[in-house]
């Protein structure tokens, strides 16, 4: 019964989504509805594939030789399973840079597509092959295919979008993988798929958004920033444009991306390298990497990698279903993000964010250290983990993703993408693999390392991270170019807000 309950919230939620996300793109043509949300299937395939594999460790398995595997064994191979799928990401998420500019935007998230299909099928076939082997074969596949589409994703959606709305619409990448999340979490009930039988076709699954999004690319354009400013093809870019707008006229348009490519044919190409050793892009790089370090070091994955174990040890009655309460907090906060990204800016809502994190985080280790004294503390603890869920898709959970697209122009843009991208996955990958151990070593006070974090990627943001809401990439990058050759530091770029901003 609370699993049809939980279907139920699920298609309700789902629905929800959908008219929020109609009803914000109101204004826009079909052709780009159609094209933002033909790319974040990218996001939810990613989402999915995160939430996933909670639920087959449960369940037993059996080698060729319909030999029950050993418990010890397991654990690795599972561990395994997960770690690997974050190796995969690390690998493919630094190459971002270099395939989207060689098959641009558009065929290379259809190309990665193949990566999800091999992934998918690997994984639902390993029982029936009865091969581990298969499976974590097939999560390292599918780790490459999100690693890609964490990059790519971003990039075109922020290419597209017209700076007004540039960051509820990066937004909705977030919004799809915590959907992705809640849709595995829920699929993984064991009154559902996350039964001994039915995990191949839960694993199997991650194929269905890879299909619809390799049959709706097509009719999509590709970014007319990347025709017109790499490509250097003019007339396709206004095509797209006209397409992407509805309008005929869109000669105000080429003319910020004139402006864009003349700057950019002044400068060298720029590799990963040049984006350290120049001055230009120093500041704006090591901004983007600690915000992805400060979305990841901020703990969030200890709780969903481990939550079930989490709400556990906090007292929790139900934590399988504590975890899908989660899930939703975890949806619902991001659509609270989304609506207030535009108003509040990036900057306020990343602090606050942050901020009320490591508060929670602080509760929670209270909680958790009076539990035993304090029966009731189980109820804190696990607001606490909620409130700490809620608040980080206030701003830790969406804002890195499509905040290093906004920092630099189109030259930059691939390289930077590939640290950024490379950065999160590297943590992803040490909080996935560390959490467990010195979580047994320090008890209830483990969740404090992130809270001395979380302080402290606040104060880097108070000082250094610049707000970007309403400005077009040349202005954001010419608030770098001015602070680079004037040396000074201060990077409150609200001074600039008044300047008019090009819109689509
Ligand atoms: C972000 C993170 C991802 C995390 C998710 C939780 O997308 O990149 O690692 O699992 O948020 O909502």
């Amino acid at each position: 019964q609370l699993s049809l309950h939980s279907v139920f919230c699920l298609f309700f939620y789902l629905s929800i989504c959908v008219s929020l996300c109609v009803f914000i793109l109101q204004t826009l043509t079909g052709t780009f509805v159609l094209s933002v949300f033909t790319a974040v299937l990218g996001s939810l395939e990613f989402g999915y594939n995160i939430g996933v594999i909670n639920a087959p460790q449960k369940v037993k398995t059996k080698n060729r030789s319909l030999e029950p595997i050993p418990t010890g064994t397991l654990t690795s191979l599972w561990s395994l399973s997960v770690a690997i799928f974050s190796i995969g990401g690390m690998l493919s998420s630094f190459c971002v840079g270099f395939i989207s500019e060689w098959l641009g935007r558009r065929k290379a998230m259809l190309i990665n597509n193949m990566f999800a299909f091999i992934g998918g099928s690997l994984m639902g076939l390993s029982k029936l092959c009865r091969s581990f082997e298969m499976l974590i074969l097939g999560r390292f596949i599918i780790g490459i295919y999100c690693g890609l589409s964490s990059g790519l994703t971003p990039m075109y959606v922020g290419e597209i979008a017209p700076t007004s709305l540039r960051g509820a619409l990066g937004t909705l990448h977030q919004l799809a993988i915590v959907t992705g999340i809640l849709i595995a979490q829920v699929l993984g009930l064991e009154s559902l798929l996350g039964v001994e039988d039915l995990w191949p076709v839960l694993l199997g699954i991650a194929i269905v958004p890879a299909v619809f999004q390799m049959a709706l690319l097509p009719f999509c354009p590709e970014s007319p920033r990347f025709l017109y400013i790499v490509r250097c093809q003019e007339h396709q870019a206004k095509r797209g444009l006209r397409r992407l707008t509805g309008r005929q006229e869109v000669g105000s348009m080429l003319a910020e991306m004139k402006e864009e490519k003349r700057k950019m044919d002044m400068e060298r190409k720029v590799s990963i390298l040049e984006l350290f050793r120049s001055p230009l892009y120093r500041q704006p790089i090591i901004i983007s990497i600690l915000l992805q370090l400060s979305q990841q070091l901020s703990g969030v994955n200890a709780i969903f990698y481990y939550s079930t174990s989490i709400f556990m040890k906090a007292g929790v009655q139900s934590p399988v279903y504590a975890t899908i309460g989660a899930g939703v907090v975890n949806c619902a906060f991001t659509v609270v993000s989304l609506f207030l990204i535009e108003r509040m800016g990036r900057r306020t809502l990343h602090m606050l964010g942050l901020g009320g994190m490591c508060i929670c985080a602080i509760v929670m280790t209270t909680a958790l250290a009076l539990l035993d004294s304090v029966p009731w503390m189980s109820y804190i603890s696990m607001l606490s983990i909620f409130g700490f869920v809620a608040f980080f898709e206030i701003g830790p959970g969406p804002i890195p993703w499509f905040y290093v697209a906004e920092l630099f122009s189109q030259g930059p843009r691939p390289a930077a993408m590939a640290v950024a991208g490379f950065s999160n996955w590297t943590a992803n990958f040490i909080i996935g693999m560390c959490f467990q151990y010195v979580a047994d070593l320090c008890g209830p006070y483990v969740f404090l390392i992130f809270a001395a974090l979380l302080l402290f990627f606040l104060i880097f943001t108070f000082f250094r991270v610049p707000e970007t809401r309403g400005k077009t990439f040349d202005q954001i990058a010419a608030n770098f170019d001015q602070h680079s050759t004037t040396g000074m530091m201060d990077m409150d770029m609200d001074m600039d807000l008044d300047k008019p901003s090009t819109e689509l």
